[in-house]
C-alpha cells in the first residue's frame, strides 16, 4: 500500500508507543515506524504481551499494527525511509558531572541526532517528543544541519502532555497539542506537516502553534505548574492536621473557583512518576545557569515539600504506632506511582518501604500490576521485605496497612475480614484518602487519613 507521510519514532516507551500507536490508528494514510535499541522492548510491542500497560491501549495496537503500525529494531532503514522523525527516547536527569542530580541526561538525544545525521539520505523534519530543556533544539540544529552533503533539518517542539493510566484518552482526546517551530517559511512548512497529523482527529482549535522555545519551556513549565499544585494542598494537609480542618473539604472549597480548578488538589502521601521531580529540577538547573536564582529556589520547593510529605508519612505511622515498628509486619497497598499503571519510577511507596525498613519493619509489598517493577526498584534494600499478589494474604498478621497506590481495588476489599487476621490495635494509613474512614473506625480500625483528623480508639 502507498502511504502518503512515512513517520518513524525513534524510542518505544510509554510515550513513543501509545503516542504512535495512536497517530497510527486516526491516520491509516501515515505509515508509522517505531524503532527502539532494546530488542526485548520491541518484540514485546510485536507480541499480546505489550511492554507498557495502558487501557485500552491492546486495542488500539491491534486495530494497527502490520496494516501501518510496525515496531522494529532497525534504526538505520527507519531513519532512511522516514519523512518525520519523533524522537522520544529518554532524558533523565543526569547522574554524574557538571549539573548532577538536576540538569537533563541529553546524551540518548544526542546520539540520536547523531544516528539521524548518519543514515539521512534526503531533507528530513525532526521532532522532539521528549521533553527537553528549552533551546534544546539550537544544540540539535547545529549538529544537524552542520553536514557537507547538502542535508537539511528542521527541527520542531512537540511535547506529549499524556498522563499514564490514561494515555490512550488522553491522546485521542487532548485538551491541546501543541506544536513549535521557527517562525521561518521553511520551519512554517515543517510545521504544518505536523499539525496535519494531529487535525487528523483533533479539532484544529486545540492545536497549538508557537515559537519553537515557548513550545519547549511550556511543556517544563506544565508539569511545574501540576506538581505545584499537588505540594501545595499537601502543605495545607499538615495544616489541617494540626488543626481539625479537612483537606479534602478545603480541596473542594477552594476547586469551587474557576480561577482555581477543582483538578490537582488531591492531598497525598507525595507525587511520583518518571517526570514531576526530574523536569522541575531541570527548569531549576536551567533558571540557575541563567542566574535566576529566586526562580531556581520558588520551583525546587514544590520538590522539597514533597520529599518532606513523604517522609512526614512515615514518622507520622512511627509516631502513631507507639514510636516503633520493629519487627512488625506492616503491608503497603500499592506500589505503582498511580493507579492504572505497573509504572514505579520515583513512587512515593520507594522512599515508604526504604524509611520503613531502616525502621526494621517486616514490610510486604502488594500491587496488582507493579510487583515486578517493585522487586527490580527494592533490589538492594536490606531488611525483611516481601511481596505478595493477595492484598489479603499481605495485611494477614499485620500491625498496619498503608494505602500507598488508589487502585480502585482497595476500596472493595473486605475489610472485616482484613482486620480479623491483623494484629491489635490495627492501624490503616490511608495516603490516598480512598477509605472511608469512619466506617473502618467503627469496625475496629485505628484510622491516619491525610490531611484530616485521625480516627482512634486510644
Ligand atoms: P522510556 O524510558 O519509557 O522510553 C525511552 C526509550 O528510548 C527506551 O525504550 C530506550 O531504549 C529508547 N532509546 C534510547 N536511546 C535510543 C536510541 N539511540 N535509539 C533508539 N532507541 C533509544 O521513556 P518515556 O517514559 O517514554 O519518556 C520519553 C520522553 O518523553 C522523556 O523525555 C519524558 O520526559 C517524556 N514524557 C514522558 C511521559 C510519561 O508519561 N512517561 C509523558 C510525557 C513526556
Ligand atoms: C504527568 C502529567 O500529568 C502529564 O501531563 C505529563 O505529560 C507527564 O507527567 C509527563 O510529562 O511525564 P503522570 O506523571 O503520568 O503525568 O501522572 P499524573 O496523573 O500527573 O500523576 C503524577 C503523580 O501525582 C502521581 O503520583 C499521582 O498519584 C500524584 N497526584 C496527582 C496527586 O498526588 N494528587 C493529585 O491531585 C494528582
Amino acid at each position: 500500500m502507498d502511504f502518503k507521510t512515512d513517520v518513524l519514532c525513534i524510542g518505544a516507551g510509554y510515550v513513543g508507543g501509545p503516542t504512535m500507536a495512536v497517530i497510527a490508528d486516526r491516520c491509516p494514510h501515515v505509515k508509522v515506524t517505531v524503532v527502539d535499541v532494546n530488542a526485548a522492548r520491541i518484540a514485546a510491542w510485536n507480541s499480546d504481551d505489550l511492554p507498557i500497560y495502558e487501557p485500552g491501549l491492546d486495542e488500539v495496537v491491534r486495530r494497527a499494527r502490520g496494516r501501518n503500525l510496525f515496531f522494529t529494531t532497525d534504526v538505520q532503514a527507519g531513519i532512511k525511509a522516514a519523512d518525520i522523525i519523533f524522537v522520544s527516547v529518554n532524558t533523565p536527569t543526569k547522574t554524574f558531572g557538571e549539573g548532577a542530580g538536576r540538569a537533563a541526561d541529553l546524551q540518548y538525544w544526542e546520539k540520536t541526532a547523531r544516528e539521524i545525521l548518519a543514515c539521512a539520505d534526503r531533507d528530513k523534519i525532526v521532532v522532539e517528543k521528549s521533553t527537553l530543556p528549552v533551546r534544546t533544539a539550537e544544540a540539535m540544529e547545529r549538529i544537524l544541519n552542520n553536514n557537507t552533503r547538502g542535508l537539511r533539518f528542521d527541527v520542531l517542539s512537540n511535547p506529549e502532555f499524556l498522563a499514564e493510566g490514561t494515555a490512550v484518552a488522553d491522546l485521542e482526546n487532548p485538551d491541546r497539542v501543541l506544536v513549535g517551530s521557527h517562525e521561518t517559511p521553511e520551519g512554517l512548512r515543517a510545521r504544518k506537516a505536523v499539525v496535519d497529523i494531529y487535525t487528523t482527529w483533533v479539532p484544529r482549535e486545540r492545536v497549538i502553534e508557537s515559537n519553537l522555545w515557548s513550545s519547549e519551556l511550556t511543556k517544563l513549565t506544565a508539569n511545574a505548574f501540576l506538581a505545584q499544585r499537588i505540594s501545595s494542598i499537601n502543605s495545607i494537609s499538615a495544616l489541617c492536621e494540626r488543626t481539625e480542618a479537612d483537606v479534602d473539604q478545603v480541596a473542594y472549597a477552594i476547586g469551587t473557583d474557576s480561577r482555581i480548578g477543582s483538578r490537582f488538589l488531591k492531598a497525598s502521601v507525595g507525587f511520583g512518576g518518571s517526570c514531576f521531580k526530574k523536569d522541575i529540577l531541570n527548569l531549576v538547573y536551567i533558571a540557575e545557569t541563567y542566574g535566576l536564582h529566586e526562580v531556581a529556589e520558588y520551583w525546587e520547593s514544590v520538590v522539597r515539600m514533597n520529599e518532606w510529605q513523604q517522609t512526614r508519612f512515615v514518622r507520622n505511622m512511627l509516631a502513631n504506632m507507639f514510636n516503633t515498628v520493629a519487627g512488625k509486619r506492616i503491608a503497603l497497598l500499592g506500589f505503582a506511582f498511580k493507579a492504572d499503571t505497573g509504572d514505579t519510577r520515583e513512587s512515593a511507596a520507594i522512599s515508604v518501604t526504604r524509611q520503613l525498613l531502616a525502621d526494621h519493619a517486616r514490610v510486604v509489598i502488594t500491587d496488582p500490576k507493579a510487583l515486578d517493577n517493585a522487586r527490580r526498584d527494592c533490589a538492594g534494600f536490606e531488611g525483611d521485605l516481601t511481596f505478595e499478589p493477595d492484598p489479603y494474604r499481605a495485611a494477614a498478621g499485620a500491625h498496619a496497612i498503608a494505602v500507598l497506590t488508589e487502585w480502585r481495588l482497595y476500596k472493595t476489599l473486605d475489610y472485616g475480614r482484613i482486620l480479623d487476621g491483623m494484629e491489635k490495635p490495627a492501624f490503616i494509613f490511608d495516603g490516598r484518602n480512598i477509605l472511608d474512614h469512619r466506617t473502618l473506625f467503627e469496625m475496629g480500625f485505628n484510622v491516619f487519613p491525610i490531611g484530616k483528623r485521625p480516627l482512634k480508639h486510644f
